[in-house]
Order: C-alpha cells, then sequence, then structure tokens
C-alpha cells in the first residue's frame, strides 16, 4: 500500500496505475475509520482495479464553533484498515499541501447547499463541495464512493459532477448501522453510555416516520412534529425533523410515493445526523 502526503506523489501513483489500464476508484474520508467507511471501500474494491481512501481532516466544512479541533484523527489505526482492505493508495496530505496561504478558490452549490444541514451549518458545503473537487481532481477516479448516511452531501457531490462536467460515476452506498440501529459514525466516538442510548432515538424517530407512512397517515407535517417529539423526549435537541423529496429536497406536505425522513440533533454536545429513504408502493 502505497502512503502519500504530496499531491505529486498522489498522481504519480494513480498514473501508473492508469498506464497498467487498471480502473481508479476513489473513497474520500475524514478518516477514524469505521465499519460504515469500510463498506464504501469494499464497494470500490470490488468494481475498480486500483483503490485510493483520502484521509483528510478538512477544515473548511467545520464551521467556527464547531468539532475541528477536537475531531478524531487516528491515522495509524487507519492505515492498518486500509491495509487489510488491501487499499492500493491512502493520500492523507496535511492542511497546507491542499489550503496554501492565499488560498481563495471555492465551490458553492446553490440551493442543495443552503438548506437542512446547509442551513444549520452555514458554509459548510461550501467547504464540502470545494475539497471534494479537489480531491476528485487530484485522483481523477472513474468513479467515487459515498454514503447514503450524508443523504444531501451526495446529492451536492452529485450535482458538482454533473454541473462542472467532471467524468466520475457517483455512487451511494447504504448506511450501515449498529445492530441497535445506530448510524455509525465518527462522532459516535464522543458520547457517553447516557447519551449512547439518547442517540438511538434518531434512528427510532426515522422509523416511527416510516410506520406511519406505510400504515396510510396522509398529514406528512404531523408526522413531522411527531418525529420531533419523540427525540425532544429523550433529550436529544433537534435541529431538524422532516420529510422531503429525494431529490430537490423540499419539505412535503402530502405522501410521495419516495420520500426521505431527515433528521439532525444534538445528544449533549455531538451533533449527529441520520436519514430514512422510504417507499411507498401504493399510495391510498
Ligand atoms: P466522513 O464523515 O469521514 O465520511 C466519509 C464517507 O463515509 C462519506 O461518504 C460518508 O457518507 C460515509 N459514511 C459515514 N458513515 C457511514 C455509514 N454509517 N454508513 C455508510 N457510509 C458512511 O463525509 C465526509 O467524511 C466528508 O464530508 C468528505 C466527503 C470526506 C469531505 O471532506
Amino acid at each position: 500500500m502505497i502512503v502519500a502526503q504530496q499531491v505529486a506523489d498522489a498522481r504519480q501513483a494513480v498514473s501508473d496505475a492508469r498506464r497498467s489500464d487498471r480502473r481508479i476508484g476513489c473513497v474520500p474520508t475524514m478518516g477514524a475509520l469505521h465499519p460504515g467507511h469500510e463498506s464504501l471501500i469494499r464497494a470500490c474494491r470490488d468494481e475498480c482495479g486500483f483503490t485510493v481512501v483520502t484521509i483528510f481532516v478538512n477544515p473548511t466544512q467545520f464551521g467556527p464553533q464547531e468539532d475541528f479541533n477536537r475531531y478524531p484523527r487516528p491515522l495509524e489505526d487507519d492505515l492498518a484498515i486500509c491495509r487489510r482492505l488491501e487499499v492500493d493508495l491512502v493520500f492523507a496530505p496535511v492542511v497546507d499541501t491542499l489550503y496554501p496561504a492565499g488560498f481563495g478558490t471555492f465551490v458553492d452549490v446553490e440551493q442543495l447547499s443552503h438548506t437542512l444541514e446547509g442551513a444549520a451549518r452555514p458554509g459548510h458545503f461550501r467547504g464540502v463541495a470545494t475539497i471534494v473537487l479537489k480531491l476528485l481532481n487530484i485522483v481523477q477516479p472513474a468513479r467515487a464512493y459515498f454514503g447514503q448516511k450524508d443523504y444531501q452531501q451526495q446529492l451536492v457531490v452529485r450535482k458538482i459532477c454533473r454541473e462542472l462536467d467532471l467524468p466520475v460515476e457517483i455512487h451511494t452506498c447504504p448506511t450501515i448501522r449498529e445492530p441497535d440501529g445506530l448510524a455509525l459514525s465518527s462522532r459516535n466516538r464522543y458520547l457517553d453510555a447516557g447519551e449512547r442510548r439518547t442517540a438511538l432515538s434518531l434512528y427510532r424517530s426515522l422509523q416511527l416516520a416510516e410506520e406511519r407512512l406505510r400504515s396510510g397517515e396522509r398529514d406528512v407535517r404531523m408526522i413531522a412534529g411527531q418525529m420531533r417529539q419523540l427525540l425532544e423526549e429523550t433529550g436529544a435537541r433537534v435541529d431538524y425533523a422532516t420529510i422531503v423529496d429525494p431529490q430537490s429536497l423540499d419539505e412535503l406536505t402530502a405522501p410521495a410515493q419516495n420520500m426521505v425522513a431527515l433528521v439532525a440533533a444534538y445528544v449533549g454536545r455531538t451533533r449527529l445526523i441520520d436519514n430514512l429513504p422510504i417507499t411507498i408502493d401504493q399510495l391510498r
């Protein structure tokens, strides 16, 4: 496994692989790898001859009051996981490499970037869009893998590729959960035992939405209210709890065949997000 810190070294490794006719796949991450990330890496390995994992805690997607400094950075553990999964190249640059002094070019994806996560975390998707474009330009993969866990993020990434004409196929992989349903997240490491129990209410609220919609309830706003209530009862502080159109992310007022329920809430100081796509075959 090659570990590159410099852009030129990463490019060299990728161009060598391309010359031997291997399809390049890329999995962008911020490290602190867990089985959610592993599932993306496995999908990439299954479909591509050369798997690149990027590990970079991207400062521009964190707000000033957010957890950039305390975000976990267990690089040796991450490299061991990548070795175990037979990753070909890990690109793990330092901040100055990707954002040298005077850096001033950012990507702004309109509309999609300014609701939900974008409204709660101003500037977040500007940072995500910019770093993802940079990483895709450095690696130039045929495919890149993202998690459904960050639903809005994968929509933003798809829009960048479409609208900025990047020849990259975006693959979205299902959310990996703990046995009790909690979505795996690097931020789950912050939770103490009590918070861990509270955190489960995110998934419970999504299940509640699914049950209500499947049982024929048509008042979508009321269901969203019930999701919020369930979260608040367990002590979570809700940022949003909503049911939206899967493409536009517009809030729904009536059930549709395809929907996504989305939640974001603070459990103690830790902000968690989750979502559940909901499909109803037969609208009553
Ligand atoms: P990070 O939070 O490290 O996540 C890296 C990738 O793993 C993302 O595509 C995310 O959706 C996916 N992922 C996280 N938890 C998952 C789970 N439980 N199941 C399935 N996939 C999961 O997302 C980022 O980093 C950054 O914003 C990044 C795209 C790297 C840009 O900095």
